[in-house]
């Protein structure tokens, strides 16, 4: 009802308390999460230097990429760089993927050797790969052995387990209800879901009843996870769910300061009232916490660049330079399609040709010194054209988050 200031008040005082909730630390058995913001697990993304970039821009939690249970593989390297939690803030959060009870309890001891302060289950990923050995959303269809699976982790380590999911098999198969009893009997900590089915792919929009419908069974913090890219989103998902947090994956592609971003957007909805009291990084752990860096309200290219700049270095050191490189592409490519977003047009100064030419020279690039300097000459032609464009300029900097 607009202008009646009675029946608005509440429900202003409702987002703002929301919008508070988010910003609020969440403590899960002995590991304290800064905040509800939390950076989803991404299989080729979620890697030490994303997580690490993301924690010190504001997510309260990065999960990592999954781990697989299967113990042949882990002596690869790629096992190795996703146990390597060398520099990493804590909380260090390890997503462990298979389908054998007694696998999992295993890749959960040796990821709690390694550093994992929280094991997270995979039951929501629906990657052929996973799905084949029944892993994954797969297990979706066998709550039995989801319930074995489960309890196994469980008992293998006294750090607490949690669990992400999707909200069924396809929606002839919602059964999120007994996946959640069952996750709450195991001794599960924490439930993370995606607003879609195992079916849905990516596909439509995700939705939310399903989670509400969990809220109201399961006493089992609750994450809400599917599509939110902006604190009004957020806002929308916590009120229609009454989730307990937010997780965040395709729209942190690219854009590791959307969580501090988020946050001091919704600083500025909850108020002085509602600020969380205790410091953000006040958490009892032995590992270091992140110390959570000022995000601008609207990030500039010169910002986004230097931030893009700090991950390359990261990947370089993480991976070593050959592969750096190559891994950084796609991270580059995410990270010119956010500025487009972001900020206006990108680099208004290429021709559509010269864009091409430069583009491809980028994606050649095999040296550091080389990617690094043709990012450099990209930034300081946008910022020459920003400065002969003062208007222009000015407006694409002006994007909201
Ligand atoms: C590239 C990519 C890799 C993913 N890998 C994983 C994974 O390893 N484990 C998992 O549980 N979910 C994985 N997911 C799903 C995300 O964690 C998240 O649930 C999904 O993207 C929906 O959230 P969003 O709409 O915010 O992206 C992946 C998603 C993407 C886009």
């Amino acid at each position: 009802m607009v202008g009646d200031g009675v029946s608005a008040k509440p429900a202003l005082d409702k987002t703002a308390a929301q919008a508070a909730k988010l910003l609020a630390p969440l403590q899960i058995g002995s590991v304290k999460i800064p905040n509800r913001l939390f950076l989803a697990p991404m299989a080729g993304v979620t890697d030490q230097p994303f997580r690490t970039l993301c924690r010190a821009l504001g997510a309260g939690l990065a999960v990592s990429e999954m781990v697989s249970a299967n113990p042949a593989l882990r002596g690869t390297r790629k096992s190795r760089e996703r146990t390597d939690h060398h520099g990493e803030p804590g909380p260090i959060a390890v997503q462990i993927a298979g389908a054998d009870p007694r696998q999992m309890a295993e890749a959960a001891r040796v990821n709690v050797d390694c550093g994992a302060e929280l094991i997270d289950i995979n039951l929501g990923c629906p990657a052929r790969k996973l799905c084949k050995v029944a892993a994954g959303s797969a297990l979706l269809r066998d709550e039995v052995l989801v319930g074995r699976i489960l309890e196994a982790v469980v008992r293998a380590v006294d750090v607490p387990v949690t669990l992400k999911t999707r909200t069924g098999w396809s929606p002839h198969t919602r059964n999120l209800p007994r996946i959640a009893a069952i996750a709450e009997a195991s001794g599960i900590r924490l439930l993370s879901v995606h607003g879609r089915t195992r079916a849905c792919g990516y596909r439509g929009e995700a939705e939310f009843e399903s989670l509400a419908g969990i809220r109201a069974q399961c006493a089992l913090p609750l994450v809400a996870n599917g599509d939110i890219d902006s604190p009004a989103k957020a806002l929308q998902v916590l009120n229609a769910t009454g989730a307990d947090a937010i997780m965040i994956g395709r729209a942190a592609l690219g854009r590791p300061w959307i969580f501090g971003a988020m946050a001091a957007a919704l600083r500025a909805i909850a108020g002085p009232e509602h600020r969380p009291s205790s410091r953000p990084n006040d958490r009892p752990s032995d590992t270091p916490s992140a110390p959570t860096r000022a995000v601008p309200s609207a990030p500039s290219p010169a910002w986004i660049g230097a931030i893009l700049m700090e991950h390359l270095d990261r990947l370089y050191r993480f991976y070593g330079e050959p592969r750096g490189v190559l891994i950084a592409r796609k991270h580059i490519g995410w990270y010119l399609r956010a500025l487009d977003s972001e900020a206006g047009s990108g680099n208004g100064s290429q021709n559509d040709t010269g864009a091409k030419h430069w583009r491809s020279r980028l994606m050649a690039a095999t040296a550091a010194a080389e990617q690094q300097a043709l990012l450099r000459e990209y930034f300081q032609q946008d910022a020459d054209a920003a400065t002969e464009r003062p208007c222009a300029a000015s407006s694409r900097t002006g994007g909201s988050h």
